[in-house]
C-alpha cells in the first residue's frame, strides 16, 4: 500500500480495497508502478473539518484548497449553514411540498444576469441539473442534436457522460447512445495544434462550431443548444479569453442555438464574479447550478432558464425525489443571504490578487511549470511539456503539498487545482501557497515520484 499520512488512513484505505469499484485494478495497477520505482498518489480522509482546514484520521490539521470538490464558497462547516440545515431537517424531515421553494427560486432568479432567467428547476446534483437542462432545450426546439466542447465536465449520468468529452474513454461502452451530441474543440492553451498560436486556434473553434458542423456534421435547425463550461473545471481550470463566450453567445444568436452555461463549479462567486459568465458579459439561455449553493453541507442543485423555454414545456421533466430537499433549500437561501450581508465576492476577489502575486513567477523560476492560470478562486497550475509527463509530476506536486498539510486537487489532468473557500483567511492562503511552492521546488529537484494509478477505490477520496 502506499505511503500514506498513517495507520488509520492506509487500514481504512485497505479495508476499501475489497469492497470498491476499482479495487482489483487499482492494486494491479499499485503492483506494475511499485516495480518502476513509483509509489501510488497519498490519500486523505477527513475526521474533522472546521473553517479553512480538515483533520485527518491522525489529527494532523491540513489546510483545505480541495474544498469538497469545490462545493463549499464559506469554510468547512459554517456554523449558520449548520443551524438552518439542522432547523430545516427538524422542521420537516423530508417532504417534497415544504415552503422554502419559492424563496429559493426568487433569490436565485435575482442573480441571473440581467434577471433574465427567472425559472429554476430543483435537481439533486449538478449531473442531474445538465440532464435535465439538455432536455429542456431539446424539448423547447424540438431538435435532436447539442454540442458540447472537448475536455468538458458535465456529471457522471448516463447523459452526462455521453455529454462530457473530459477524455475519450469517457463514453467507452456508450457509443451507440451519442447520436445526439456533437463535441467541438475548446482552445485550452495547453494544447495547442502544431503551428497554431492560441488566438488562432481559438479562431479555428470557433470555425468548426459555426461553418464545419453545420456544413459537415449536423443541419443547423437540428441543433438544439451549445452547452459550455465557462471555464474548464475538471478540465484542469482552463479559462478561455471572454472573447470566446462572447463569439458563442452571437454564434448561438446567428445559428438560432440555445446557449446553456455550466455553471456547476465556476458559479457562486467562485471565479471573483458571482456567475463566470459576467466576465464575457453576456448571459445565457439556461444556467445550470449546484456545488457552492450547498453552503458545504447539504446538496442543491437546478437549472436556471428563460421564461419562455420553461415556463411551458410540459414534456421536460424534471425534478427526482430528492430535488429541493427542505434542508439542500435552506443551505443555498443562507449561502445566498450570506454571501451578499459579508460582500464575500470583495473578499475573495482580495485573496485572488494574493494568489495572483504569490504565483507570478512559478512558470519562470520553475521548469515543470508549465502555465499558472486563475479567475478569481478558480486556481490551477499546469505540469509538463506534455500530458504524460504533467499528470505524473502534477500528482507527485500534490503529494508534497500533502506532506506539508496542504490538500488540492489533481486527478486525471496534468494540472494541480485549487479551490480555497472565498472566506478564507489571507494568512492561510499564503501559508498554503508557500507549501505548495515548497512541493513545486522538491518535484523539481527529484523528478516524478507519483505513477499513473487509477482513481482510489475509496469513494475517490485523494485525487
Ligand atoms: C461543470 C460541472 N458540471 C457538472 C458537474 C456534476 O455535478 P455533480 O457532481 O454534483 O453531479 C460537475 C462536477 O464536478 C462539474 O464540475
Amino acid at each position: 500500500m502506499p505511503d500514506l499520512i498513517g495507520t488509520k488512513t492506509r487500514d481504512l484505505l485497505e479495508r476499501g480495497l475489497s469492497r470498491f469499484r476499482g479495487g482489483q485494478a487499482y492494486a494491479l495497477r499499485a503492483a506494475e508502478s511499485a516495480k518502476l520505482g513509483f509509489q501510488p498518489p497519498m490519500q486523505l480522509i477527513v475526521d474533522r473539518a472546521e473553517g479553512d482546514f480538515v483533520y485527518d484520521l491522525e489529527g494532523r490539521e491540513i489546510i483545505d484548497f480541495q474544498n469538497g470538490w469545490a462545493t463549499n464558497p464559506l469554510g468547512n462547516c459554517h456554523p449558520e449553514i449548520l443551524e438552518v440545515v439542522q432547523a430545516a431537517q427538524k422542521r420537516y424531515g423530508f417532504h417534497w411540498e415544504h415552503p422554502l421553494r419559492v424563496p429559493v427560486a426568487e433569490a436565485i432568479a435575482a442573480t441571473m444576469p440581467e434577471g433574465a432567467l427567472p425559472r429554476f428547476s430543483f435537481e439533486v446534483s449538478g449531473t442531474e441539473a445538465v440532464e435535465s437542462a439538455v432536455h429542456a432545450a431539446l424539448c423547447h426546439t424540438g431538435r435532436r442534436t447539442i454540442i458540447a466542447f472537448a475536455s468538458s465536465f458535465h456529471g457522471e449520468g448516463l447523459g452526462t457522460k455521453l455529454i462530457s468529452a473530459y477524455n475519450s474513454d469517457n463514453y467507452v461502452g456508450l457509443e451507440a447512445w451519442s447520436g445526439g451530441v456533437i463535441r467541438a474543440p475548446f482552445p485550452h492553451s495547453s494544447v495547442l495544434p502544431p503551428g497554431l498560436n492560441h488566438a488562432q486556434y481559438q479562431d479555428y473553434c470557433l470555425w468548426y462550431l459555426e461553418q464545419y458542423i453545420p456544413k459537415h456534421v449536423m443541419a443547423a435547425d437540428n441543433i438544439a443548444a451549445v452547452l459550455i463550461e465557462p471555464a474548464l473545471a475538471e478540465g484542469g481550470n482552463w479559462i478561455p479569453d471572454p472573447t470566446f463566450l462572447q463569439e458563442i453567445r452571437g454564434i448561438c444568436d446567428r445559428q438560432d442555438w440555445l446557449m446553456i452555461a455550466d455553471e456547476v463549479l465556476t458559479g457562486v462567486g467562485r471565479t471573483g464574479r458571482f456567475w463566470a459568465v459576467e466576465h464575457a458579459g453576456i448571459t445565457p439561455d439556461l444556467m445550470v447550478v449546484g456545488k457552492h449553493l450547498s453552503g458545504g453541507i447539504e446538496a442543491f442543485a437546478g437549472f436556471a432558464a428563460r421564461d419562455d423555454i420553461l415556463g411551458n414545456n410540459p414534456k421536460a421533466t424534471g425534478g427526482s425525489t430528492f430535488a429541493g430537499t427542505p434542508a439542500g433549500c435552506a443551505a443555498a437561501l443562507k449561502t445566498l443571504e450570506i454571501i451578499e450581508r459579508d460582500d464575500v465576492l470583495s473578499h475573495a476577489q482580495r485573496l485572488a490578487n494574493i494568489a495572483e502575486v504569490s504565483m507570478a513567477d512559478w512558470a519562470a523560476r520553475y521548469d515543470i511549470v508549465s502555465e499558472v492560470r486563475g479567475l478569481g478562486l478558480l486556481l490551477g497550475v499546469g505540469f509538463g511539456q506534455d500530458e504524460e509527463t504533467g499528470v505524473l509530476l502534477a500528482r507527485s506536486v500534490r503529494d508534497e503539498m500533502l506532506k506539508r498539510g496542504v490538500w488540492a486537487l489533481c486527478d486525471f489532468e496534468p494540472q494541480v487545482r485549487l479551490y480555497p473557500a472565498l472566506t478564507m483567511s489571507p494568512e492561510v492562503l499564503k501559508a498554503g501557497l508557500a507549501g505548495m511552492e515548497e512541493a513545486i521546488a522538491a518535484v523539481s529537484s527529484s523528478g516524478p515520484t507519483v505513477g499513473d494509478y487509477p482513481a482510489m477505490p475509496n469513494g475517490n477520496v485523494g485525487f
